[in-house]
């Protein structure tokens, strides 16, 4: 039978009707980072994904990939060059490899306080260090956070450099951090987070430090039994995204993502307050003895390993960093 008027008129609405009705598929972008969804990071990847669908409703589908699933951070920032990984929020530890100039963050006992910290991160020097990600292959979103980082172990409680020598303590893969905990008598192990818990229940390694946001969210309470509060360094966390991911991005898409990583830095943060409080009761009540630590005996122990900072970053730039008030 021939189509008559009425049927060519019906086949044509219902045509234009499905063309209309169709949205447009939400473009797939994959987030990595090596914790839980209850960590810092995953508070900053929550306030991305919402503050993105708020900014470009429907227009992307965030996909997050927590506990190092697609790798470590080195290979995590890896991923971010080569685009499999369109976003991520990593440490320090793993940027200085790609960035070395982030490196000058990691000097030991640099920072006074979280505010000390993040007026630097927000200001001149930390802004210029989040340009520097362009030179190296990838996009420097924003300054996120993990806090302090503090000592845990399973021989003794550490209050003195002296107790802290012959330990065998994992280390991120960073060498300022490195230096600094040779310099100290330390066995310090570089290790890629993901193979830590393994080492620690194995007793290869004696101890590790991080923030107390890892320490609860990882529960390292597990296993650990000594938190001595060091605060020997703070951990910045940076939120950034791959080149080739943000080159295909709108003009108005990118201050999208751009908004959205702002939000995730501030969740972070907001994260750090809370644990850096909270954190110490929590692991207590979870077995783990904590201590309190001779702080200038650290940072007198240190003194050495300075003028090879100064050499390394440039001393004018470690003190400004120092005296900002
Ligand atoms: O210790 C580290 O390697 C980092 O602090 C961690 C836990 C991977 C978070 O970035």
């Amino acid at each position: 039978m021939r189509p008559n008027w009425f049927t060519k008129l019906l086949t044509a609405a219902c045509v234009a009707g499905a063309f209309v009705a169709a949205p447009a598929a939400a473009k797939n972008v994959k987030f990595a980072y090596a914790l839980s969804t209850s960590s810092h990071y995953g508070a900053g990847a929550a306030a991305f994904v919402e503050t993105l669908e708020a900014e470009l409703p429907g227009k992307f589908k965030v996909e997050q990939f927590p506990n190092s699933a697609l790798g470590g951070e080195r290979e995590v920032l890896e991923g971010l060059q080569l685009g499999t990984i369109d976003l991520a929020v990593v440490s320090t530890g793993a940027t200085v490899n790609f960035v070395p100039a982030t490196g000058v963050f990691d000097i030991p006992f640099l920072f006074r306080d979280l505010s000390h910290a993040r007026k630097v991160l927000d200001g001149e020097v930390g802004q210029n260090l989040l340009a520097e990600f362009s030179k190296r292959g990838l996009v420097g979103l924003a300054w996120g956070e993990q806090g302090f980082r503090q000592f845990t172990n399973n021989v003794r409680p550490v209050v003195t450099p002296e107790d802290a020598k012959g330990l065998k303590v994992r280390t991120m893969e960073n060498p300022v951090h490195i230096a600094a905990f040779r310099e100290l008598g330390i066995l310090a192990t570089p290790m890629a987070w993901p193979e830590v818990a393994t080492a620690l229940q194995q007793g290869t390694i004696d101890g590790q430090e991080n923030p107390m946001s890892v320490i609860v969210s990882a529960n390292l309470p597990q296993l650990q039994k000594y938190l001595s509060l060091t605060s020997h360094v703070y951990g910045p966390a940076v939120v950034l995204a791959s080149p080739s991911t943000w080159g295909g991005l709108s003009k108005e898409e990118q201050a999208a993502f751009q908004k959205a990583a702002d939000a995730a830095a501030v969740a972070m943060r907001a994260y750090v307050d809370n644990v850096e409080q909270s954190g110490i009761e929590a692991v207590k009540k979870a077995g783990m003895e904590v201590n309190e630590v001779d702080h200038a005996a650290f940072s007198k122990a240190l003194d050495p390993i300075y003028p090879q900072y100064y050499k390394q970053f440039g001393q004018e730039l470690v003190e400004s960093i120092r005296n900002t008030q």
